[in-house]
């Protein structure tokens, strides 16, 4: 499974990234508002720092504007993967881009439905929003299991990248039914490592270590 970091926080990226933790980075224009940075300039810099796709997203709503978009944002670095939303508009710049051998990530999908057409459309990645689908008590797990199903019964080539992730059930559930790629804030793929028994565990040995009075250095 891989995991991309879901932000424009380089210093947050640059922690993970350093463990190895990194296979990739997704933006979006709400996360480069949080960042407070300029698009290029943040893009940029993350593409110089991790080697996989870092997603950039368009913001035009015509295919003709995102594709003008698109092929801007493609000569940032050699890692961008152009995120385009499922809307017909979308899926046309998608094909398009595509078909010229760009990385393609189809965003802001909430049915199986939506899916199959990014898959048929050429898509690299498509981004099913767990999380958002969870907010109005739909199901968002159940979604990557259908569209993993569905992809596997054809043979869609798309890499599910379970998106909108609000936990670490979230990752575990998604994994367990075979997302290829997880996209999370860093503050959840950290919280990965807590549990309350190891939190406990560690204070009653450092209490006995401490008894021992010996030290290892
Ligand atoms: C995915 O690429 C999106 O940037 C992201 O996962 C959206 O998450 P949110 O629903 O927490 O904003």
């Amino acid at each position: 499974m891989k995991f991309f970091v879901d932000t424009a926080d380089v210093a947050a990226i640059k922690e993970l990234n350093d463990l190895g933790m990194v296979d990739g980075v997704t933006t979006n224009p709400s996360l480069i508002l949080k960042s407070g940075r300029d698009i290029l300039e943040v893009t940029k810099e993350i593409c110089d720092m991790v080697a996989g796709p870092v997603s950039a997203e368009v913001v035009a709503t015509e295919a003709k504007d995102m594709i003008a978009e698109g092929l801007k944002l493609v000569k940032i670095a050699s890692n961008i993967a152009i995120k385009v939303p499922l809307t017909w508009a979308g899926l046309t710049a998608c094909k398009a881009f595509a078909s010229e051998g760009h990385m393609v990530n189809v965003t802001l999908c909430f049915s199986a439905a939506q899916a199959i057409l990014a898959a048929k459309a050429g898509a690299s990645f498509i981004s099913p929003f767990i999380g958002r689908l969870d907010d109005i008590n739909l199901d968002g797990v159940q979604l990557i299991e259908d569209i993993r199903t569905i992809y596997d019964n054809y043979g869609f080539k798309t890499e599910i990248l379970a998106a909108s992730i609000r936990s670490v059930n979230h990752i575990t559930d998604v994994a367990r039914i075979g997302a290829d790629v997880i996209t999370a804030p860093p503050s959840v793929i950290k919280a990965m490592a807590n549990h309350p028994l190891t939190d406990k565990g560690l204070e009653q040995f450092l209490k006995d270590w401490a008894k021992t009075g010996q030290s290892i250095v």
